[in-house]
């Protein structure tokens, strides 16, 4: 199995091309319009083809770089009740997706948006089907935990509530589980995240304070205080979005 993240330090967004290069299938996960020719790049200097593209959510905080993917032949999966306007592979709880030896199967975490998933990714060379890696999203942050008050303004408390038990189903799996989730210290999307991109669901089980909070009305009541600014231009960054265009008008 390949993995191989970029980092974009202007909105402090991680996202990851990986796949299977024995049987030439690759993916994106939550990618970036400006990276899209540096994903691009990557996959022809490896020799295998970008066949799918993942968003574990709309985002609101940086225009997605799937519209450019899917125009070059990668087919969208996006979790089930996304809401977008372009055409795409919804995936419900459970759903798999094979890029040859390796194996992706969504979680649905929704809390931070009403339709978000985690991407649980094995490799059937090593481990078989047991989850190696998770793709978190913004459910589960290094340090922090997805904000729930950009897609639902109206009901953050209860968005809140939604990613409690989405963590809690993520601290299910063991804790040898790498995470790569969306975001790095300096996003609008969390609050304490840690410049470190990436950790370990055990690491993040005895270390993250928001993981600790096991009644859910104490953990929406940390998430809702002293909530950062919204992300600059998030009513244009969500329509170009769910438009699957690069841009929409001013
Ligand atoms: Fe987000």
């Amino acid at each position: 199995m390949l993995l191989r993240p970029f980092l974009n330090d202007a909105g402090s967004c991680a996202s990851y091309l990986f796949g299977c290069t024995t049987h030439d299938k690759l993916a994106v996960v939550d990618p970036h319009a400006d990276l899209v020719d540096d994903y691009l790049a990557t996959a022809a200097a490896i020799g295998a083809p970008i066949v799918a593209v993942l968003e574990t959510h709309v985002q609101a905080d940086h225009v997605s770089g799937l519209p450019a993917l899917v125009e070059r032949g990668a087919t969208a999966y996006l979790p089930a009740g996304a809401n977008v306007e372009f055409d795409h592979v919804p995936l419900a709880d459970g759903e798999r997706i094979e890029l040859g030896n390796t194996v992706v199967t969504a979680i649905a975490t929704p809390g931070h948006a009403p339709a978000h998933n985690a991407y649980a990714v094995a490799d059937r060379r090593r481990g078989s089907e047991q989850p190696w890696l998770l793709f978190s999203g913004d459910s589960l942050l290094i340090g922090d935990v997805g904000r729930p008050d950009l897609h639902v303004p109206g009901d953050a408390r209860g968005q809140a509530r939604l990613l409690h038990a989405s963590l809690r189903r993520l601290l299910e799996l063991p804790d040898h589980v790498v995470l790569y989730p969306s975001h790095y210290g300096g996003s609008v999307c969390g609050r304490g995240l840690s410049g470190n991109p990436f950790s370990s669901l055990g690491f993040e089980r005895a270390h993250n304070r928001l993981l600790a909070l096991t009644d859910p009305e104490a953990f929406a009541d940390a998430l809702l205080a002293d909530m950062p600014p919204r992300p600059a231009g998030q009513e244009r960054i969500v329509a170009a979005n769910r438009a699957g265009k690069l841009d929409v008008p001013a």
